[in-house]
């Protein structure tokens, strides 16, 4: 299978279209293994797979899921949590078999974290690894949290995140208060993700543009870690115009 990309016209259609990638997944193999994203880029295909449910045209109740990743020190209870804000998009609104996010609540330090990803990794492999993987990408290229780097991330493990991502996601969730935005997170490698069988990777909006191009066209290079999925068989880029306006 070639790599696809899909141009929507709007991020609203990115969810549309994801999202019935997603739900064919499960017509599939009922008892399908998502890894799934959070952020601001895939509200709308969780609002869609809501749609779904309440339509009665998706059962998840055999599907289980591994988010990406998961700011150190949060967890269950904390509203800036992942977890949470799976919940609140997804979770909560559409049974599944189980949902596990990476367990970084108690973890602060980056050994800590590396502990805890270890046995992230380990679930994961006990289930037969993942099916279809969503993923963002951050205006800097990274994946996940993997940001870029002179090496390639193997398993979940403790990440420092830069500046420019905790100063993107605090102008997104914090009013621009980078002090909100952890500096440490756990977060999937980069080949514990290749090793998806398929991944579809979302962006809208002009900001995404030139990780787009250099995921797509650039070096296939840690520096972009976008870039390493052009060595994955099965990938779908769905954007919008604003994001492919580089690529053209
Ligand atoms: C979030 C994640 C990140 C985001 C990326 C884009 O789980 O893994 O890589 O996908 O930072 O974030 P948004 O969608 O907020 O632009």
């Amino acid at each position: 299978m070639r790599n696809q990309i899909i141009v929507c016209e709007n991020h609203q259609e990115i969810g549309d279209v994801v999202a019935t990638i997603f739900a064919e997944s499960t017509t599939t193999k009922p008892n399908c293994v998502w890894g799934l994203a959070t952020g601001a880029s895939p509200i709308p295909v969780y609002k869609k797979l809501c749609d779904f449910y309440e339509a009665e045209d998706l059962d998840c109740s055999q599907v289980t899921t591994f988010n990406l990743d998961e700011y150190a020190g949060r967890g269950p209870g904390d509203p800036d949590s992942y977890y949470e804000f799976m919940h609140q998009h997804l979770f909560d609104k559409i049974p599944f078999k189980k949902n596990y996010l990476p367990d970084a609540k108690h973890s602060t330090e980056l050994d800590e974290l590396n502990e805890s990803g270890i046995r992230y990794d380990a679930i994961i492999d006990k289930v037969g690894g993942i099916d279809i993987m969503l993923v963002g990408i951050g205006t800097n290229g990274h994946i996940a949290f993997n940001e870029p780097s002179d090496i390639i991330s193997k398993g979940t493990q403790g990440v420092i995140l830069t500046e420019q991502t905790r100063h993107d996601n605090a102008l997104k969730f914090y009013d621009g208060n980078i002090d909100a935005v952890p500096k440490y997170a756990l977060s999937m490698g980069m080949m514990s993700i290749l090793q998806s069988n398929k991944i579809v990777l979302i962006a809208n909006g002009p900001a995404k543009a030139l990780a787009i191009r250099n995921a797509l066209y650039g070096p296939i290079t840690p520096k972009c870690p976008a870039s390493l999925l052009q060595l994955h068989p099965n990938v779908t880029f769905v954007v919008d115009e604003a994001a492919y306006s580089l690529c053209k």
